[in-house]
């Protein structure tokens, strides 16, 4: 359906658990500790197929899961293969990764199309400092997973300013070897992303030309990212950029964040609560004309470094990125 600009809104991320088993630095402040964590007021499996069956009424085509981490969730593969059985073709995940090598295949047979991993290094110690203790192999063995058994895969890093600059060209070649879509994304003033400086992609753009240069035939726009190609590459480099060049104008989605809150953009906070209506057994009716109403409701523009009475304070593991 169409929002009060006129924008299509066809996509819908639902975040399953705020969860996490890393803790990267600019995401989650050091004290997160997953074992306090408290699961009993997230999203069910039954909530999210309820939620995902309206959507498609309403003209949504395209749902990914995010988190925190969402494969923690044991059901993660019975929820795919539920959106999938509504008929929603494109599912997709955001992941870390770490949980990915064993889950791969069978996210694939459930109807998954692809797959997104944070990935801000790889090199094995910079990883580990950035995650505060994760295992780099473990992600890259559920990236070539994942690639093996035919899901699209794109990664998404952040490059923070003074901590992995030189994390950019190795991640960029990773394109030059396989079908993987490298993501640059700007870091966004969200949770502890504030106590960071990021870097501009056109900084990044600059370095990858004088490193490689970019193929002159190839520009596309898909959802937030601007591709292009390095010369001779099989893979694509994207680069989202919400802070210097906003997007909004195309923006064609709606989050949910774990516990049921409907946030009509990443950089307000939710105030209407999906969950307590789905638990009281709202029928599909009640849920379309609550999701209509904050569809209608988005803002224009997300007003990073704006003055914004309902600036969204949490963190990104919160929001469902
Ligand atoms: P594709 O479906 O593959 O295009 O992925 P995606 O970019 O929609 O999803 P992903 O979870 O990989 O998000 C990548 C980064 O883009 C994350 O940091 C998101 O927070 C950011 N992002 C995605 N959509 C928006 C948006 O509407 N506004 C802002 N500010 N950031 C966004
Ligand atoms: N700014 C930009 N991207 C962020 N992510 C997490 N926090 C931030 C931030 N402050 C990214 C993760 C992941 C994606 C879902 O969001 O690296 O790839």
């Amino acid at each position: 359906m169409k929002d009060s600009y006129g924008r299509d809104i066809n996509y819908l991320r639902i975040s399953l658990t705020e969860n996490c088993n890393l803790k990267c630095i600019y995401c989650l402040p050091e004290d997160f500790s997953p074992k306090q964590y408290n699961e009993r007021n997230i999203l069910s499996e039954k909530n999210v197929l309820s939620i995902a069956e309206a959507a498609k009424e309403m003209g949504i085509n395209k749902i990914r899961l995010t988190g925190g981490e969402p494969l923690l969730r044991k059901d993660i593969v019975s929820i795919v293969s539920g959106i999938k059985k509504i008929g929603i073709d494109e599912i997709y995940i955001t992941t870390n990764g770490i949980l990915l090598a064993d889950k791969a295949e069978k996210l694939k047979s459930a109807g998954l199309s692809g797959i997104n991993v944070s990935l801000d290094t790889l090199d094995e110690n910079q990883f580990k400092e950035i995650t505060r203790g994760g295992k780099l192999s473990k992600v890259l063995e559920g990236i070539e997973k994942s690639s093996d058994c035919g899901l699209k895969v794109k990664i998404n890093s952040v490059i923070l300013k003074g901590i992995n600059e030189n994390a950019i060209k190795s991640l960029a070649e990773i394109t030059l070897k396989k079908d993987i879509d490298v993501r640059f994304i700007e870091l966004m003033p969200v949770g502890q992303g504030r106590k960071f400086t990021g870097i501009k992609n056109e900084e990044i753009y600059n370095l990858l030309q004088n490193l490689f240069q970019f193929n002159n035939n190839f520009f596309e726009i898909k959802g937030v990212a601007k591709y292009y190609k390095l010369k001779n590459s099989i893979g694509e480099i994207g680069f989202i950029s919400p802070v210097n060049s906003c997007f909004c104008e195309s923006c064609n989605k709606i989050r949910i964040t774990s516990d049921g809150n409907i946030k009509r953009c990443l950089n307000i906070n939710g105030h209407k609560n999906i969950k307590k209506y789905l638990d009281e057994g709202a029928g599909k009716e009640i849920i379309k004309d609550i999701l209509k109403d904050e569809i209608f409701k988005k803002p224009e523009k997300h007003l990073f470094g704006k003055e914004n009475k309902d600036e969204e304070m949490k963190n990104m593991n919160q929001i469902g990125g």
